[in-house]
């Protein structure tokens, strides 16, 4: 049978990793650090990696699909400097990197959300760009590469207080990863590519975990069961489906809890126990300890509880 993957090394389970993460340990080496945010099926991402075998490389990407096709290309250069994590690039940036640890990030066609009514799910906000900024190294810098010429005025508009001089430059196709590709074959000849680099440093902390709770019921019965969605300053959580095992006494509780762009699915389990029902994460939950998670915990909870 032929193996699915060469290597699973590169990918790292977000929710097991430490945050922040000590890179030179995953990696290690003391060498340079550089993210790639939405390397799609990898192309890029392999072939930098392979030109610079001194310098580490960290990415960032959301489909499953598409970073099977990267691990499968990264098995093919057999180096060690990549890991790729699939995670929303902003709670890796605040979560798991230190203030000026990283030297360079890239973006290469990043969802330009055409529509007016689409633009809140654009990246490069201002707020984006600040944690950006605070993330690279003094003299970093990030770089971004677009189809799409309205997305990069709005980012030049977004760039106050960033920190970053920001240079424009009309350029050919030069990248050849699939998204490219297929706007070459569409018959563009011209892409957009925006350089900002750090010119003053803009403090911003580390995100921290929240503390997650376990809850204790005297009683249950999903009969009575009853979620109420919760949303508020930016953090909401809502209910997709709950499952009971009467034989085995255990409910598992399908939840989505959302800290502003950052969504994570959620499993949670009420089950029977010497000491009553307990409210308590799914084993092997892939997540970040956020308040959603807390405020989920607590809205399940809410809702199994016997008033
Ligand atoms: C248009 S595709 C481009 C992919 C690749 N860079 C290319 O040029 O073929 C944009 C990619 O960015 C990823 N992406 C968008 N927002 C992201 C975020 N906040 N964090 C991580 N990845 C993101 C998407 O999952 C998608 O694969």
């Amino acid at each position: 049978m032929k193996a699915f993957y060469i290597s699973l090394k590169p990918f790292l389970n977000h929710g097991q990793l430490l945050r922040p993460t000590p890179w030179q340990d995953v990696f290690a080496n003391n060498n340079p650090l550089e993210v790639e945010i939405g390397f799609g099926n990898g192309e890029y991402l392999a072939r930098i990696s392979q030109d610079n075998p001194g310098t580490n490389f960290v990415g960032f990407e959301q489909y499953c699909e598409r970073i099977h096709r990267t691990l499968r290309k990264l098995s093919r250069t057999g180096l060690d400097n990549v890991r790729v994590l699939r995670l929303d690039a902003r709670a890796g940036l605040e979560r798991y990197f230190n203030q000026k640890t990283i030297t360079r990030i890239h973006c290469l066609y990043p969802p330009p959300w055409p529509k007016k009514s689409d633009a809140k799910h654009r990246l490069f906000t201002t707020d984006f760009l600040r944690l950006i900024n605070s993330r690279l190294a003094d003299g970093g810098f990030l770089k971004i590469v677009t189809d799409h010429e309205p997305y990069i005025d709005w980012i030049r508009d977004n760039n106050t207080d960033t920190g970053f001089s920001i240079e424009f430059k009309v350029i050919k196709a030069n990248y050849g990863t699939k998204f490219e590709k297929k706007w070459v074959d569409e018959g563009r000849c011209e892409f957009y590519e925006l350089v900002l680099t750090k010119t003053g440093h803009i403090p911003i902390g580390l995100k921290e975990d929240s503390l997650l709770q376990t809850y204790l019921l005297d009683d249950f019965d999903p009969d009575l069961f009853s979620f109420k969605e919760y949303s508020h300053e930016g953090i909401a959580v809502s209910f997709k489906e709950i499952l009971y095992d009467p034989k085995k006494k255990v409910a598992l509780v399908h939840v989505i809890a959302c800290d502003g762009p950052l969504m994570q699915n959620i499993r949670i389990v009420i089950a029977h126990s010497a000491l009553g029902w307990r409210v308590n994460l799914a084993e092997g939950s892939m997540l970040m300890p956020t308040m959603a998670v807390a405020k989920a915990l607590e809205c399940v909870y809410q809702a199994a509880k016997k008033d």
